[in-house]
């Protein structure tokens, strides 16, 4: 029997990079994942190709999208076991140059999303737990942005570390429902938002919108110098560390952030 067999999952996210990698990750383990995206596409494709998962696209910041990613699962699944909030994207400039819409946009996607989410979910979780219910886990990603900070990243940072205050938030309401609540903070993976661009950066289409994304080779040579093990991370990398907070051998760490950053503290 593999790891989460019996298990459901939500990823957010999980058309591309870190989320489709944690999607498979967890599909491989025995788990059934409703992929959630903004893009149909992608969603549909990952989905197509896991046994058993569903594609559910939808826009995060729409405010019943919470609300519906959690009926879905229970009227599908009858129930959720792991809830992985990964969706995400930047839009970053310095902060005198920073639009209250580009601000709001952060907020909304990076700590709003998972709060909706979060919320849905620990209303079924009120009339469906309790401390005798099997164990169940919740996964929010962060960043080393929000933890150290990162210049031109305001709002991106302010997001990500408010995802700290409601995971250790929720680790303490959770418990009597038997749910962890950890966080995973990630340093750069090889993503859409750190893709290698030669001159001009590269374009992220976002909700109809061209956002840059991408990293010169500069930008990656130094991160990859920056870690011990003197690379960046691959979606598999980071896929791994959320896995390590969806299984039974965790199931006493609550309430923590994980640094998956290859050794990166800064
Ligand atoms: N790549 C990195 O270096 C890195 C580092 C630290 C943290 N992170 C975080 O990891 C998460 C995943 O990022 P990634 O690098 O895999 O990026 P990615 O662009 O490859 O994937 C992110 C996915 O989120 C989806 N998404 C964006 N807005 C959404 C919305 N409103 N509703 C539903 N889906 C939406 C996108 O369509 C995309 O498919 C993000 O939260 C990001 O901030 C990434």
């Amino acid at each position: 029997m593999s790891s989460l067999t019996g298990k459901f999952a939500l990823v957010t996210g999980a058309g591309r990079g870190i989320g489709a990698a944690t999607a498979k990750k967890l599909s491989g383990a025995g788990a059934r994942v409703i992929v959630n995206d903004l893009d149909a596409d992608v969603a549909e494709e990952v989905a197509a190709n896991l046994p058993g998962a569903i594609a559910a696209p939808a826009d995060l910041t729409e405010p019943e999208t919470g609300d519906a990613l959690i009926a879905l699962a229970v009227e599908q699944f009858g129930g959720l076991d792991i809830v992985v909030n990964n969706a995400g994207y930047i839009w970053h400039s310095a902060i005198h140059n920073m639009t209250d819409e580009q601000w709001d946009a952060m907020l909304d996607i990076h700590i709003s999303a998972q709060f909706r989410v979060l919320r849905a979910y620990g209303r079924w979780l009120r009339e469906n737990a309790d401390r005798n219910s099997e164990i169940r886990k919740v996964v929010n990603i962060s960043s080393t942005m929000g933890l150290h900070g990162g210049a031109t990243q305001v709002a991106y940072s302010a997001g990500k570390a408010a995802v700290v205050g409601l995971t250790r938030t929720l680790a303490k309401e959770w418990g009597r429902f038997n749910v962890t609540v950890n966080a995973v903070a990630f340093g750069a993976i090889d993503t859409r938002i750190t893709g290698l661009y030669e001159s001009e950066p590269n374009i992220a289409i976002v909700k109809g919108q061209e956002r840059k994304v991408g990293f010169t080779q500069q930008q990656i040579d130094e991160h990859s110098k920056a870690s011990p093990l003197g690379r960046i991370g691959s979606p598999e990398d980071a896929a791994n560390a959320i896995y390590l907070m969806c299984v039974p051998e965790s199931d006493w760490i609550t309430g923590e952030v994980i640094l998956a950053s290859g050794g990166v503290r800064s």
